[in-house]
């Protein structure tokens, strides 16, 4: 098992990241927590493969234990969901001494925690990620959210988890369409910070290893420790956001995040060619690897369509939006600029 220590001002906590952490899922939320009565809260999709095992096992270690059941996808990521789960949580007596785990993907980590940081104005929260996404990316960092009918994660709150149990041999039931959504998220760490993990992802044959998750996530602690609220440097996650956002609003969220992002980030990179902030060759360096993991580079939308979507972004502040652009392989960069830059670099990246 390897451990990454997240500090933020107010808090640090562990991520855990090897095979079969499940089994010792009791033991450790017992040790960090000392709490003993909780709520999974999981999708569909997730309950039919985890949840019993898991709630068999947190029973015998002596939790008391209530699950929320939810169906899988992110059009459930809404405000009736949330707060059905806040009910439920009252309905089941849960006190600020109680506690949610998340067990699922990015949807199921925000939802849930979400609603650990409002009920009761916030009870405790572990993040048990199901999916290559959610292991590398949205469990580890506090951010947690909804979308609302104007666009995506437009209600939250930063809150960061007790801990993070990220058991990657859970990873193994994924179908190949969700492991893939997970990739570009790694493919966007490799693309924004490291060359090295670049290069190893081009020759990895499409299987992410467990040293390739502990190297997302201890990039991401970084960053999480110098700019937890997302003002500064940890913007650079966005990278292939702000048109990914876009695209996914578009397809009315049909179209997954993990793919929505990898057609931003090839986006982003043809427009930073046309705008002489990066070379040809390493733009084309990164298409070809998201192309490599079966994912897309291209949108069907229009620019226009895109860019109403854009509006709605809650990356933008008033007539400005700060655009993560590409510079090198392992190297991005911030760029604060006005709504009609924006537009240019979209219509750039669209050609
Ligand atoms: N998923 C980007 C972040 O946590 O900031």
């Amino acid at each position: 098992m390897k451990k990454v220590i997240v500090n933020t001002p107010d808090k640090s906590y562990d991520v855990l990241i090897g095979k079969g952490l499940v089994k010792n899922a009791g033991e450790i939320i017992k040790s960090i927590t000392g709490i003993s009565k909780l709520a999974v809260v999981t999708d569909d999709k997730v309950n039919a493969l985890h949840a019993e095992k898991l709630l068999d096992i947190l029973k015998k270690d002596g939790f008391e234990t209530e699950k929320f059941v939810f169906p899988n996808g992110e059009q459930s990521k809404n405000i009736s969901t949330y707060s059905d789960i806040l009910n439920f949580l009252a309905k089941n007596h849960f006190s600020r001494t109680d506690m949610i785990v998340a067990l699922g993907g990015g949807v199921t980590g925000d939802m849930a925690g979400f609603a650990a940081a409002t009920y009761q104005r916030g009870i405790k929260l572990v993040q048990m990620p199901t999916t290559l996404l959610a292991c590398v990316d949205s469990s580890v960092g506090g951010k947690t959210a909804i979308d609302l009918e104007y666009g995506k994660n437009l209600a939250g709150a930063f809150y960061q988890p007790c801990c993070v149990i990220c058991d990657t041999e859970l990873l193994r039931t994924l179908d190949g369409d969700v492991y893939k959504d997970g990739c570009a998220e790694v493919i966007k760490y490799a693309a924004i910070f490291d060359e090295k993990l670049f290069s190893e992802l081009e020759n990895c044959g499409g299987n992410i290893s467990d040293g390739a998750v502990y190297r997302c996530v201890t990039l991401k602690k970084e960053v999480v420790a110098a700019d937890e609220k997302d003002t500064g440097e940890r913007q650079l996650l966005n990278f292939g956001h702000t048109f990914g956002h876009a695209v996914e609003k578009c397809s009315n969220y049909t179209l997954s995040h993990g793919k929505a992002v990898a057609a931003g980030m090839a986006v982003m990179a043809r427009a930073c060619i046309k705008k002489g902030l990066c070379g040809q060759k390493d733009a084309e360096r990164l298409i070809s690897l998201i192309r490599k993991f079966g994912l897309p580079t291209e949108t069907e939308y229009s620019e226009k369509e895109l860019f109403d979507a854009v509006m709605s972004d809650k990356k933008r502040r008033g007539g400005s939006i700060t655009l993560v652009v590409f510079k090198e392989t392992g190297r991005c960069g911030l760029f604060e600029t006005d709504m009609n830059t924006a537009r240019e670099f979209l219509a750039a990246g669209l050609e």
